[in-house]
């Protein structure tokens, strides 16, 4: 008896990737530390459904890695309304199974691209909600500008794009030319806005927590500028959103890119 317990200790452990190296080959450690997987996954998660997203709507998880955050989407959406990008397809295979395993991926039909050029057009669709946590906290500019330009072609005027960075501490922009990882890059909130307004789209920067205090950006089409602080406020739990719903008639949920 004892032995099963102990043997089934050790095997959660290296499961959970315990004592995995941040950046390493396990699917864990490799997006970030493994002792903060849930809260980091659950923070994405969370904010998603408190922007409204429902489970018609498709999501974007750009640099999708192991599928902390997105496994709480893949679950939520309804089938085939997850899709994921990621030039490591280890990591992703490695998510999938370890949270799902085959049968509950087959139900859900994620669908996933290798990629590290930004390339969305290769989904041949539009989504209503895009996420791309923790990826600007390595980028170079050009590939933050590369990453909203094509975030563009396949957002729709009520599409919301979230995503972090790492807020500059001493007023300058890192501006070398690659990806650093697992180190980190920090920019200054005015440079994120200007990259976003030079890619042709309108960059809201919000509070909302996150464990290793990466800042929150709401990235729109311009001119679209959804309320961010009401939306925070909880407006698609309340009553009120209830009884708008009924006076629009839509109550049930739908999606602005089902056909587009
Ligand atoms: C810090 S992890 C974040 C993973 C995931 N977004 C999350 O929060 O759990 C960074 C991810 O970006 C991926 N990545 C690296 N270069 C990329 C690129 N050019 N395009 C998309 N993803 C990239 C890495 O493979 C890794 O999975």
């Amino acid at each position: 008896m004892t032995k099963l317990v102990l043997s089934e200790k050790q095997g959660l452990h290296e499961q959970f990737g315990e004592d995995a190296e941040i950046g390493g080959d396990h699917y864990r450690a490799w997006v970030g530390p493994p002792n903060y997987y849930d809260l980091i996954g659950v923070t994405q998660f969370n904010l998603l459904t408190l922007m409204g997203m429902r489970e018609t709507n498709t999501l974007l998880d750009i640099g999708c890695g192991s599928l902390r955050g997105g496994r709480f989407a893949i679950m939520y959406l309804r089938p085939g309304k997850y899709f994921g990008i990621d030039p490591e397809d280890w990591a992703v295979q490695d998510g999938l199974q370890s949270h799902f395993g085959e049968e509950f991926a087959n139900r859900k039909r994620p669908t996933f691209i290798k990629n590290s050029d930004f390339e969305f057009t290769r989904f041949e669709r539009k989504f209503d909600f895009l996420m791309a946590h923790s990826i600007f906290t390595h980028a170079p500019t050009w590939q933050i500008k590369l990453c909203f330009e094509e975030a563009a072609k396949v957002m729709v005027p009520q599409s919301i794009f979230l995503a972090t960075f790492f807020e500059s501490l001493d007023g300058t922009d890192y501006t070398g030319n690659d990806w650093l990882y697992p180190d980190i890059v920090r920019y200054r909130k005015e440079t994120i806005s200007a990259i976003a307004d030079e890619a042709g789209v309108e960059c809201q920067h919000f509070d909302w927590p996150h464990p290793f205090n990466q800042k929150w950006i709401a990235v729109t089409q311009k001119g679209s500028r959804p309320d961010i602080a009401k939306l925070l406020g909880g407006w698609i739990y309340s009553y009120e959103a209830t009884l708008e719903r009924r006076a629009t008639n839509t109550t049930w949920p739908t999606s602005a890119t089902d056909k587009a």
